[in-house]
């Protein structure tokens, strides 16, 4: 079989490393990849958000199967588009991605359904905003509308902070458009919890649990980032709440998707908090989060393409999914003054992978020579697998130790929260 993945960074390297265990794959492509996934893909220059392209590609080279992993191009229409020239594909429609895509399109979802959730309000002017933040509670949270490459959302810490994000994002369209309608919500405290699930719109299974670290220094420091590290799965997600989460968010969420002729099929991604009111939802991705997906998938013992031709097909009840019993950490090195301003282009040497550290290459390029460069924000994702979290955690960390890379950067206290809460 021939698989072509969309995307190029290190969700898609963890995506592809694991579909190359099913013995029928002959071929995979990735659109476009990058130097570091080109060791287990053939990389090919068609961007991510090239719905014309990626069909063109498909049809000429015969894919048997497509998986769209980032949120643009399924925002955009592709799998409405790959499906509509033949070929299979897994991701949700674009009728369905707009759970991510829109934000006020999410919130009014599970208000209607009765699905827990910060309160909020909508706004599409600014004027109408900053009077209603004359009287707001704060903190309080801003978010864009649309799209914001992960960066739409603001936590404002005071009346003035909040007053500016609404200026920056409805005045001045920081966001472009993206930016037309915000949503201002309630602040909600609690530790947070990020559970993929497979759904095909009749069946939902979750996928172990995980926890992000957002900010880019230790003891969370610094800025907002797409993710510096994760670990799985998270210890503040019990039975008792996973329980409490299926009966009233992932289900609910599922039919509600339904009732409103809108079947998710594909990797639906619920960002939750466990507040002291009960879990709720801080967002919906309509796709693998990155980097949960580089500790989620290690430890999927069920084969990824089988179960994701289920997804698509609408049989997801026949197959079997299953994760072993253990954790995984993955540590993000970054390019130093990520998530501002960082350089591209510096050589790096890499430990080879072994049985169960390996490291997914979210950033790079190959030089003329061979020689692996940096590319990018986030560049390598140094994975471990391993009985306990104490392990993992630790080969993760030898493993980044073995990296040689003079402007990478990387957390030192990755799955240090979640190792506590066990204790
Ligand atoms: P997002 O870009 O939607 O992933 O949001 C980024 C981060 O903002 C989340 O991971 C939370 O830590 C935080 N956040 C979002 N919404 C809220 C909220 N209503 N209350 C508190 N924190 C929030
Ligand atoms: N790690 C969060 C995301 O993928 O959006």
């Amino acid at each position: 079989m021939k698989i072509m993945v969309i995307g190029g960074g290190g969700r898609e390297h963890a995506i592809i490393k694991k579909i190359k265990e099913n013995p029928n794959v002959t071929e995979i492509f990735a659109l476009p990849g990058n130097g570091g996934i080109a060791a287990d893909a053939t990389c090919v220059a068609i961007g991510a958000k090239d719905i014309a392209g990626a069909v063109a590609f498909a049809k000429e080279n015969a894919i048997d199967f497509a998986v769209v992993a980032p949120d643009d191009p399924l925002v955009l229409g592709m799998v409405d588009a790959l499906e509509e020239a033949g070929i299979p594909a897994f991701g949700p429609k674009a009728n369905a991605a707009i759970i991510e895509g829109s934000k006020v399109f999410s919130k009014n979802l599970m208000k209607k359904y009765g699905i827990p959730t910060a309160t909020y309000e909508v706004f599409e002017n600014a004027k109408d905003a900053l009077s209603y933040l004359e009287n707001a509670p704060i903190p309080t949270v801003i978010k864009a509308d649309g799209l914001a490459l992960g960066k739409g959302v603001i936590i404002a810490m005071s009346r003035e902070e909040a007053t500016d994000a609404v200026r920056s994002i409805m005045e001045d369209k920081v966001f472009g458009a993206s930016g037309n309608r915000i949503v201002v919500e309630e602040f909600l405290t609690g530790p947070e919890v990020s559970v993929l699930a497979f759904t095909d719109g009749k069946t939902l299974i979750p996928m172990v649990s995980s926890m992000d670290h957002k900010r880019a220094h230790d003891g969370d420091e610094g800025l907002n980032t797409g993710g510096m590290g994760t670990v799985a799965p998270n210890p503040y997600y019990t039975k008792a709440i996973a329980d409490e989460c299926m009966d009233k968010i992932f289900l609910p969420t599922m039919a509600a998707m339904n009732a409103e002729g809108r079947t998710f099929r594909g990797c639906l991604y619920f960002g939750l908090m466990l507040t002291p009111n009960g879990p709720k939802v801080i967002e919906y991705n309509c796709r693998f989060g990155d980097p949960e997906t580089q500790v989620v998938l290690p430890l999927l013992e069920s084969d990824l393409l089988t179960v994701m031709q289920a997804v698509a097909n609408g049989t997801l009840s026949d197959v079997d999914v299953r994760f072993r019993d253990g954790a995984a950490c993955c540590v993000i090195v970054a390019s130093k003054g990520y998530p501002v301003k960082y350089e591209s282009g510096f050589p790096m040497l890499l430990p080879p992978d072994e049985k169960e550290s390996f490291i997914y290459v979210a950033g790079a390029k190959k030089a003329d020579d061979g020689t692996l460069l940096s590319a990018g924000g986030r560049v390598l994702g140094v994975t471990a697998v391993k009985d306990n979290l104490e392990e993992a955690i630790a080969a993760a960390y030898a493993m980044t130790e073995k990296v040689k890379f003079e402007n990478g950067f990387y957390r030192h206290d990755i799955g240090a929260k979640a190792l506590a809460a066990k204790k």
